[in-house]
């Protein structure tokens, strides 16, 4: 199975009703072999009608973040958690719905394949609907973030928070620190890609 051949599949996904008013599918990007997969809640508008994660101002700020910590978005697998937009519209516009747990899980089935095509060594849960996406249940972001911890099959984990709730964010000194933080998150996830570069006998491996 190539990753191509997996986002055809993803794109004729109907697991869960969300495909029925999204435009396409959006699959998961990267090399496959990258040692670091980095998960996202859903596609948003931007995404929805490109059918690429990450290209709208979330995935700015993710490319920002990512480039700040040495640890450059193409060396990554970025995805989501579930592949459909979930949207409510009013008007012209589709404003974002969060996913349900019955989503989330349906789309699981997605995650996980692409996790066994790439097989990342780290897997960085960005926001609580990835937590669950990768987990398979609901845990608290505030309690996993900023440390390694151990997923299944010899994999790390990482969470953190979603770029997303940065722009929420309204206050200068709020944007700085959880700016600062999500960054310390990421740069524990860069060096440890790192590390993994460095022969094992190299000095600080
Ligand atoms: N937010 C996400 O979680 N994923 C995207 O692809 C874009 C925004």
């Amino acid at each position: 199975m190539t990753l191509a051949a997996l986002a055809g599949e993803e794109e004729v996904c109907t697991r869960c009703p969300l495909y029925r008013n999204a435009t396409q599918a959006v699959p998961g990007e990267g090399p496959r072999g990258a040692r670091v997969m980095v998960v996202g809640e859903q596609p948003g508008d931007l995404e929805d009608r490109s059918g690429r994660p990450f290209v709208g101002p979330a995935g700015r700020l993710l490319d920002k973040a990512l480039t700040k910590v040495h640890l450059p978005r193409e060396q990554c697998f970025v995805t989501n958690a579930v592949k459909h937009f979930k949207f409510e519209p009013r008007g012209k516009r589709r404003l974002h719905k969060r996913p349900d747990a019955g989503e989330i899980d349906a789309c699981r089935w997605w995650l996980e394949q692409e996790r066994a095509l790439v097989a990342p060594g780290l897997v960085v849960a960005m926001g609580a609907t990835a937590i669950r996406g990768v987990l398979g249940r609901a845990e608290p972001v505030s309690e996993l973030r900023g440390r390694l911890l151990d997923l299944d099959q010899g994999a790390k984990f990482i969470a953190t928070i979603h770029p997303s709730f940065l722009l929420r964010l309204k206050g200068e000194e709020d944007k700085q620190r959880e700016w600062a933080r999500f960054l310390s998150d990421l740069e524990i996830a860069a060096e440890w890609a790192r590390a993994g570069d460095m022969p094992a006998d190299a000095p600080g491996s």
